[in-house]
């Protein structure tokens, strides 16, 4: 059975002044009603034979997930809490360990929550042919066309044919560094890692006997003493704390030989800062993408998000990012929106 796993651990702090400690992307409605977090668990709704969402997520968030799964009508397959983040290694471990306790052929589908995907068929089309090489054993990822050179990302180059329109990975690079993803990109034969993941639960646990031992002791042994409480499962805490904090990425992909690609063109894009969501909105003529109460005169390629407290007016301005909430306003030019998260370390040092 195909179980969706939705990581919601992340603060994504590039959309700061939106997002915050509290309320990280995943939770903000950023394109229409529904949140990320809300739209990945209605998209996986959409899959055949699916099973319902296990969701992990943070202690801190559980309310917010459990009162957004709500939202959505979602039939709810557990919310594990995890007392400090580990990374993402660490939290599919942990609902490896809840699945194959109830179904020892479980097969997970690992979506992180904050991902945009606007093909929804060809994303069906991409998770039903990984299903077929998960069930002989391949972990598979998804690989997306990359179109720059991006060092924030996993980089995926395909071997093999194995049928189902996927390949044997021949390697997989986790965040390159600039030259090297230069390279890659220029060589065209490298994919970009999407972050979703399809693979049986039992043979990522054996991966990870392989190349993590400690962080496979210390999530069964977080996991075997969790207490229940309703629809969440708290972790126990020492033994969590005991795990490698580590990424998925690094930790098995880099280093398992049995990891396949499947790759789709599905309009992902996983939102990682203002520029993004920008690339992603829809523009007007002048290729501003303007919420809430904005007037203009001769503005172009920019971003303005007015909050419901006041009017933002934009005169003979280009390539801005302005993004206006009640305790912060944000005004930056739109290539340098991944120093956002500068803003955020000096807001963390100062306490
Ligand atoms: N539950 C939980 N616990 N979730 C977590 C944790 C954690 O400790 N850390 C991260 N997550 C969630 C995030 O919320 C996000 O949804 C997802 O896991 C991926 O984590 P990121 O921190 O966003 O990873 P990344 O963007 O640096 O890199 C990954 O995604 C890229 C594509 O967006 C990698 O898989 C790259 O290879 C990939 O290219
Ligand atoms: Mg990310």
């Amino acid at each position: 059975m195909l179980h969706p796993v939705i990581l919601s651990g992340g603060s994504g702090s590039r959309l700061w002044p939106l997002s915050r400690q509290n309320l990280p992307k995943q939770f903000l409605s950023l394109m229409g009603d529904l949140s990320l977090f809300q739209e990945t668990v209605r998209r996986v709704g959409a899959l055949p034979d699916v099973r319902p969402p296990v969701t992990v997520c943070s202690e801190d968030h559980r309310f917010m997930v459990g009162e957004q799964l709500q939202g959505v009508g979602s039939a709810n397959g557990g919310i594990l809490l995890e007392p400090m983040a580990r990374n993402t290694a660490p939290a599919i471990a942990l609902a490896a360990w809840h699945l194959v306790a109830s179904d020892p052929n479980a097969t997970l589908l690992v979506l992180p929550a904050d991902h945009l995907i606007e093909d929804e068929a060809a994303f069906r089309d991409a998770v039903a042919r990984a299903a077929v090489l998960a069930e002989q054993d391949w972990l598979v990822a998804f690989g997306i066309r990359p179109d720059y050179a991006e060092t924030g990302y996993g980089y995926i180059l395909r071997g093999d044919g194995l049928g189902e329109g996927g390949y044997r990975i021949e390697r997989f690079v986790e965040k390159p560094d600039l030259a090297t993803a230069e390279r890659y990109l220029a060589e065209g034969s490298y994919a970009w890692n999407s972050g979703m993941f399809l693979f049986r639960a039992q043979r990522y646990l054996d991966e990870l006997l392989r190349h993590a031992p400690a962080m496979l002791a210390a999530t069964s042994d977080a996991y075997a003493a969790a207490e229940s409480d309703l629809d969440f499962i708290r972790v126990d805490k020492e033994s969590f704390a005991a795990s490698p904090s580590d990424s998925i990425d690094y930790a098995v992909m880099e280093k398992t030989d049995r990891a396949a690609v499947v790759p789709v063109s599905c309009g992902w894009s996983d939102i990682g800062s203002w520029s993004s969501l920008w690339t992603v909105a829809e523009r007007d003529e002048d290729g501003n993408r303007y919420e809430g109460d904005v007037i203009s005169v001769d503005t172009r390629g920019s971003l303005v998000r007015a909050s419901d407290r006041r009017m933002i007016a934009t005169i003979g301005v280009e390539d801005l990012v302005i993004v206006d909430t009640p305790d912060a306003t944000l005004v930056a030019r739109k290539d340098r929106v991944q120093d956002v998260k500068a803003i955020v370390d000096k807001l963390k040092a100062a306490g």
